[in-house]
C-alpha cells in the first residue's frame, strides 16, 4: 500500500463557499471523495488541510521521513513562505516526488501570484485544472 499525502494551505478549508466563481462550489470533502474514488488500487489517500504554516512544514518533514509522496496546494503561502520552500525541497532533494498544484492558474490572476516560492523546488506543477490539477498529478505519481 502507498500513501500519497495531499496537503492544503490556508483558506481552503472554504472551498465550497470561498469565491466560489474561482474555485468551484464543491468541497474539501468532496475532493477527498473524488482522489479515492480515482485513486487506483495499491494507493491510499491522505489528505489534510491547515492553516498553520508550522503544521504543514511538520506533514513534510514527516512526509521525508516516510518517503510518501506529496501533491501540495500551498494556496497563498505560494507566494511568500521560504518556510515551506525549504522543507518542500526537503522533500523533493530525497527523490521523493512533490506536485505543486492549484485549481485555479496563479499566472492569469494578481501580480503578487505571479511569483512560487515552490515552484523551483516541485517536482512539477499543475496549474488551472480546478478539481482536475489535483487528479492529473495522482495520476503521474501513480504512473511511476
Ligand atoms: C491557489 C492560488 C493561490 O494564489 C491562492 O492564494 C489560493 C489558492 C489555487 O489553488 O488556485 O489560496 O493556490
Amino acid at each position: 500500500m502507498t500513501t500519497v499525502l495531499v496537503l492544503n494551505g490556508p483558506n481552503l478549508n472554504r472551498l465550497g463557499t470561498r469565491e466560489p466563481e474561482k474555485y468551484g462550489s464543491e468541497t474539501l470533502s468532496d475532493l477527498r471523495e473524488q482522489l479515492e474514488a480515482q485513486a487506483p488500487e495499491g494507493i491510499t489517500i491522505d489528505l489534510r488541510q491547515s492553516n498553520s504554516e508550522a503544521e504543514l512544514v511538520g506533514w513534510l518533514h514527516d512526509a521525508v521521513d516516510a518517503r510518501t509522496p506529496v501533491i501540495l496546494n500551498p494556496a497563498a503561502f505560494t507566494h511568500y513562505s521560504i518556510a515551506l520552500r525549504d522543507a518542500a525541497a526537503q522533500v523533493s532533494s530525497a527523490g521523493i516526488e512533490l506536485i505543486e498544484v492549484h485549481l485555479t492558474n496563479p499566472h492569469t490572476r494578481e501580480d503578487f501570484r505571479q511569483v512560487s516560492y515552490i515552484s523551483g523546488v516541485a517536482t512539477g506543477i499543475i496549474a488551472g485544472f480546478g478539481f482536475g490539477s489535483y487528479r492529473l498529478a495522482l495520476e503521474q505519481i501513480a504512473g511511476r
